[in-house]
């Protein structure tokens, strides 16, 4: 990344760091012992795959999540926390009688916040006292992993005060089976894997099944820019359309013998043997896991037309088969798709889908040709303009302060 990048980068996230120390020290007439840094992320490739067991392909975006914390010497068990994004304070007297708050309910945000907090207790790690601010400047609900970024930054927040050593797939399971049980959402690990785990200037390359990654290294910045297109369109992922895909495809595996889909090769998937209403859910997944392997290997021979072509068949897969896809995001896909002699190597919708973001790979000279093109196409089809903005891999959660 050049110079330029990494001091807008430090520039935006420097900024919420001091809202949230400004205001904690507000609150609690102290500085905070410790600022946790958690990035949000956008996925390359490989979607709808995590649950399915296979590789995923996603950065750390430098869009993140502070966590500013310390411990009150106070000698309660109170828990405070400020929510600065979303203006709510609260108190909690006790941890232990914390109740997931469910979807709908107005302090939902909590249970982003205690959930994680509830996890470590079940594993006999008490977080309690605990004072934490939190700030973010992740968009909410734009499919860039706010989430995950909030689980992942107080779980490392309050293992760090706890002095208890963390590793990122720690960090990963302990966030997601947090987001399961008191966030009630049944994604898969790559959001906060890849927030835990992401190396500035790498795509982390995760293997679902066993949990682990390889750092895959991106072309420097002088060829590839990472462009994200936010379609302004916002859907939970709690309503139901994500769960239904997630059955299709544990339905689609029992039918075909296997534990997960990531077990049929693509030249073994006879996919007669399956229903209609769920052979096109499976030939996604199972397409798109082939895809993964040969995008890191055209990433790795710095083939970027290969790899954004690559791109455009995983977004017409999501679209057509997983039916995940919404109008606004085709409409970018496709808008983005013209441009490819100017230097737009390939585009797709990224994340769970029905909305959110599109994410382009593009040659440093493509990116205002991009936005000339698509701004206006989109207006008049929507009435209102996306948002576009560049991002670079960035580190994954760690303590800044
Ligand atoms: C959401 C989920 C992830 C993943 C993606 C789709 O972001 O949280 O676990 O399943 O959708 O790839």
């Amino acid at each position: 990344m050049c110079g330029v990048h990494d001091s807008l980068v430090v520039a935006m996230n420097e900024a919420t760091i001091e809202k949230a120390v400004r205001a904690y020290e507000a609150t609690h007439q102290t500085t905070p012992e410790l600022i946790v840094r958690a990035p949000g992320r956008v996925n390359l490739i490989g979607e709808h795959i995590d649950y399915n067991g296979g590789q995923v392909l996603p950065i750390a975006i430098d869009h993140a999540t502070i966590v500013a914390a310390g411990r009150p010497k106070d000698g309660g068990r109170a828990i405070t926390i400020d929510a600065l994004d979303v203006g709510r304070t609260h108190r909690i007297e006790d941890i232990q009688s914390y109740r997931p708050l469910g979807h709908g309910a107005e302090d939902n945000h909590l249970d982003y916040i205690l959930g994680p907090l509830a996890t470590l207790l079940e594993k006999g790690l008490d977080a309690s006292p605990l004072n934490c601010t939190i700030a973010s400047d992740i968009p909410i609900g734009a499919g860039l992993s706010s989430s995950a970024a909030l689980e992942v930054g107080m779980l490392l927040a309050a293992r760090a005060l706890l002095g208890c050593q963390t590793d990122p797939r720690t960090l990963a399971e302990e966030a997601m089976s947090s987001e399961h049980r008191f966030a009630g959402t049944p994604c898969g690990i790559m959001d906060m894997f890849v927030s835990a785990a992401a190396k500035a200037d790498h795509a982390c390359l995760i293997d679902c099944t066993r949990r682990t990654c390889r750092q895959i290294s991106l072309p420097g910045s002088e060829r590839l820019r990472i462009v994200i297109i936010d379609t302004g369109v916002r859907h939970t992922l709690a309503d139901g359309s994500y769960a239904d895909r997630r059955q299709a495809c544990e339905d689609s595996a029992r039918r075909l013998g296997v534990t997960t889909l990531s077990e049929v090769r693509r030249s073994d998937f006879h996919e007669q043997a399956l229903p209609t209403d769920i052979r096109s859910r499976a030939r996604h997944v199972i397409t798109e896991i082939d895809r993964v392997e040969r995008f890191v290997t055209a990433v790795e021979a710095g083939d970027l037309p290969l790899a954004g072509q690559l791109l455009g068949e995983s977004h017409r897969s999501l679209r057509d088969d997983f039916e995940v896809s919404c109008p606004e995001l085709d409409l970018i896909v496709d808008v983005a798709d013209g441009l490819k002699s100017s230097g737009v190597y390939g585009s797709r919708m990224t994340g769970g889908g029905f909305g959110g973001c599109v994410v382009s790979l593009c040659h440093p000279d493509a990116i205002e040709d991009l936005k000339a093109e698509l701004m206006p196409t989109y207006a008049s089809a929507f009435d209102r303009v996306p948002k576009v903005f560049e991002t670079h891999a960035a580190d994954g959660a760690k303590l800044v302060g």
